[in-house]
């Protein structure tokens, strides 16, 4: 599997940034949680990898980690931009993205490169359950508004594309055995409080600020249902995924979901199309994004 830097750019409608994913303002402010993890998280993955670049002889996993640091920068570049846009909204996006950052900066100084390489494939693990989960089935994002759906399908066939790479790296320049293990495990652990953590912390601060959209009972049920229930739930869409990784022969492609892939060039080809058909769409969400520069 090689990972392809695709430099795409999103019309994303600036006034539906609160409210752009079909089941409402609650859900979309899930995904706008998200969204702020991604500049100050990917910089971290790719400083992550970076830093054992040299260590790497293999050919083939060279040119993989080229495409992951490719791919990652377009990732936030993108999520920059998706990310002013909410700051343009009124929401404290660039406040909570310094926060993040903050904390970020505090382990690439208290902790080993090890395990800063170990944070990142633990993450990388959790994009590419998140992403196995929106592909798995499509209604998780189809009928919400095409920029913003376009958006995040990228984003998921691309962490899907590249789910491998920094698990490999790993594999590559550290000793096998079970110190190997506890670390990639115990640091998955510590990952699963943090980012569940912060996730709830910033869904929970945009819902609040976004208050002025009638936040009501059904609202609350669409995403409680979105997160939690039994059928087509986040918590357990993963559930399986995240017990896997403490397999001591883990790897991530042994959840083959491939498959997905074939739908990449369509996508690139469907994003095109809507930018040469109405380029004023993409201007404007840039104009959104200096707004709140
Ligand atoms: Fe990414
Ligand atoms: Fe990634």
């Amino acid at each position: 599997m090689m990972p392809l830097r695709r430099d795409l750019r999103f019309a994303l409608p600036a006034d539906r940034a609160c409210d752009w994913h079909r089941l409402g303002p609650h859900v979309t402010h899930f995904f706008n949680a998200l969204s702020l993890l991604f500049p100050a998280g990917e910089r971290f993955f790719m400083d992550s990898v970076r830093h054992y670049r040299d260590q790497i002889t293999e050919p083939e996993l060279k040119k993989q980690v080229l495409g992951f640091i490719g791919q990652e920068a377009m990732h936030t570049r993108e999520h920059i931009e998706y990310n002013d846009l909410l700051e343009a909204a009124g929401l404290p996006a660039h406040l909570l993205d310094r926060r993040l950052t903050m904390f970020l900066d505090l382990n690439r100084k208290l902790l080993p490169a090890s395990h800063q390489l170990a944070m990142t494939v633990a993450l990388e693990h959790y994009t590419a359950m998140l992403a196995g989960l929106l592909l798995d089935d499509s209604s998780r994002i189809e009928g919400s508004v095409e920029g913003y759906a376009q958006m995040w399908t990228w984003h998921a066939l691309e962490e899907t594309e590249h789910k491998s790479v920094s698990y490999d790296v790993w594999n590559t320049v550290m000793k096998p055995g079970p110190v190997r293990y506890l670390i990639r495990t115990g640091t998955m652990l510590a990952v699963t409080v943090f980012f569940w953590l912060i996730v709830f912390d910033y869904h929970v601060r945009l819902l609040i600020r976004d208050r002025k959209r009638g936040h009501n009972l059904r609202g609350l049920w669409s995403v409680v249902k979105f997160l939690y229930g039994p059928k087509h739930g986040v918590f357990p869409g993963i559930a399986r995924e995240w017990l896997r990784f403490f397999k001591p022969g883990f790897h991530p492609w042994d959840h083959d979901n491939r498959a997905h892939l074939a739908r990449i060039d369509g996508l690139v080809a469907a994003v095109d199309a809507a930018n040469a058909a109405n380029p004023g769409a993409l201007k404007k969400s840039r104009r959104g994004v200096r707004a709140a520069a």
